[in-house]
């Protein structure tokens, strides 16, 4: 059922934030025209099984895996790179799966993670004034005044880098490469010499042996469909709205409307005005969305969110993804939890420990140390565990490369080495070998909660 007073443009009624001030109105309109008649990128029916999937995380039967780039970039756009992020997350997911013995659903920050909103509107060096860097589908990342004008030309290569990326990504999802034979060979490059290397072998050496036990029963690949392919879905912040609209087309199936630009969508922490355009714009589309939280989120106000954004309460519609920093998570995070389950309301809670930590390096590098976001996934699963809900998934900014962006892990990054391979264009990133890592911590935690909630159901039935 299509929402009440909603069409793909009625967001442009509301207050906004976060806009590009775009100099030539006519080239926007002739872009966002231009992109309007492009094939979509995604199927209602594939945005369908994501939220039937989530559907299944907001009822604890499975975990939600979402990350990738905080900001995909045009000059770093090439398929190894894009290989790499996959390949991640797919030895995170089987880490997860493993260890928890509960199914992940993968959600990449790709193939569409190009717009950023900003805490400021502009960027001072020295004397110098520019307007900020709003991620490459709006501006340059050079200091300079002419990289700095938003340029419309820019939506058209995001949508065809978008494009070409999620066609490598459904290839390698369904073409062999992510058969789970292959747990071995997914451990090249830099991981193969890092802490996380034997652990990663000893556990895939357990997979191929349960495979040749499974095969020995006669579940083989041919006839298992699951051992052969993975569901890999995409999503970005919803943040450029012109681009979104442009990119959302009726489904003939149901005569809803769908956001094709990704499987799911997200609105950012500086976007979630209830009366603002971004709410708008999303409570209108079917995709699985999703909110973030902060510190600032107040727990009646994010019901009013809720039941804008889901006013069915259909399990799996809307994630919660909360960020609150690591010292802030017991202040804040509780209120939310009690008062969205005191009023019945159905929904994923998803960590990202990322956003809320990050800090300037004595060497004056953006960071994130290790520590605080373990300790913020940690305090995520105390939480959660004391007040008897579901800590049903995690969201990262990471990469499959070897980069020295975030401090800490057992590779032990210090403040020296950021600048040896700091390549992000906006946040620090997990690199793959601290990706794992906190995999295998997290795969710990879930255990502890699964078998706490056991606990609790016997409890409850005894
Ligand atoms: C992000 O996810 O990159 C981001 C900007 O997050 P938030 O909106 O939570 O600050
Ligand atoms: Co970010």
């Amino acid at each position: 059922m299509s929402a009440r007073n909603w069409s793909p443009e009625s967001w442009r009624g509301k207050p906004i934030r976060q806009v590009p001030d775009y100099p030539d109105a006519a080239a926007l309109a002739a872009v966002e025209a231009k992109l309007a008649q492009f094939p979509p990128l995604v199927f209602a029916g594939e945005a369908r099984n994501l939220t039937t999937a989530l559907g299944n995380v907001a009822e604890g039967r499975a975990f939600l895996l979402q990350g990738g780039d905080c900001a995909e970039s045009f000059a770093e756009f090439n398929a190894n790179k894009i290989r790499d992020t996959f390949r991640v997350i797919l030895q995170m997911a089987v880490v997860l799966t493993f260890g928890a013995a509960l199914p992940v659903v993968k959600v990449g920050r790709m193939a569409g993670q190009f717009a950023k909103p900003r805490s400021s509107d502009t960027e001072k060096r020295g004397d110098v004034e520019l307007p900020s860097y709003r991620g490459d589908i709006v501006n340059g990342m050079d200091f300079t005044s002419e990289a700095r004008v938003p340029d419309p030309n820019r939506q058209l290569e995001a949508y065809s880098q978008a494009a070409a990326s999620l066609n490598l990504v459904r290839a390698f999802a369904h073409g062999g490469y992510a058969d789970l034979h292959r747990v071995h060979g997914w451990n090249l490059g830099f991981v193969a010499k890092s802490p996380e290397a034997e652990r990663w072998q000893d556990l895939a050496a357990r997979i191929t042996e349960c495979l040749s036990f499974m095969e020995a029963c006669g579940i083989t690949p041919e006839k298992t469909n699951e051992l052969r392919t993975v569901d890999f879905y995409t999503s970005h912040e919803a943040l450029l709205l012109g681009y979104e609209q442009a990119m959302t087309r009726v489904d003939s199936t149901s005569g809803e409307w769908v956001d094709t630009s990704a499987h799911m969508l997200w609105i950012g922490d500086r976007t979630r005005q209830l009366d603002g355009a971004h709410v708008e714009f999303l409570r209108g589309v079917l995709n699985p969305i999703g909110l973030k939280c902060g510190p600032t989120t107040d727990p009646d106000e994010l019901i009013r969110l809720i039941d804008v954004l889901n006013p069915q309460n259909r399990p799996g519609r809307l994630t919660l993804i909360t960020r609150m920093g690591h010292e802030k998570v017991h202040k804040h995070l509780p209120a939310l939890l009690r008062k969205v389950k005191q009023e019945g309301r159905a929904v994923v809670w998803s960590c990202d420990p990322m956003h809320g930590n990050t800090l300037t390096s004595t060497s004056g590098y953006k960071t994130r140390p290790f520590d605080r976001i373990l300790s913020e996934v940690r305090q995520f699963f105390e939480v959660h565990i004391a007040e008897g809900t579901n800590a049903g998934g995690i969201h990262l900014e990471l990469t499959g490369q070897d980069v020295t962006e975030c401090m800490g892990g057992a590779q032990a990054i210090g403040d020296d080495d950021l600048s040896s391979r700091y390549h992000t264009h906006c946040d620090p990133r997990l690199n793959a070998s601290q990706a794992l890592e906190l995999a295998f911590l997290i795969a710990e935690m879930l255990k502890v909660e699964r078998s706490n909630r056991g606990l609790q159901l016997h409890a409850a039935q005894a």
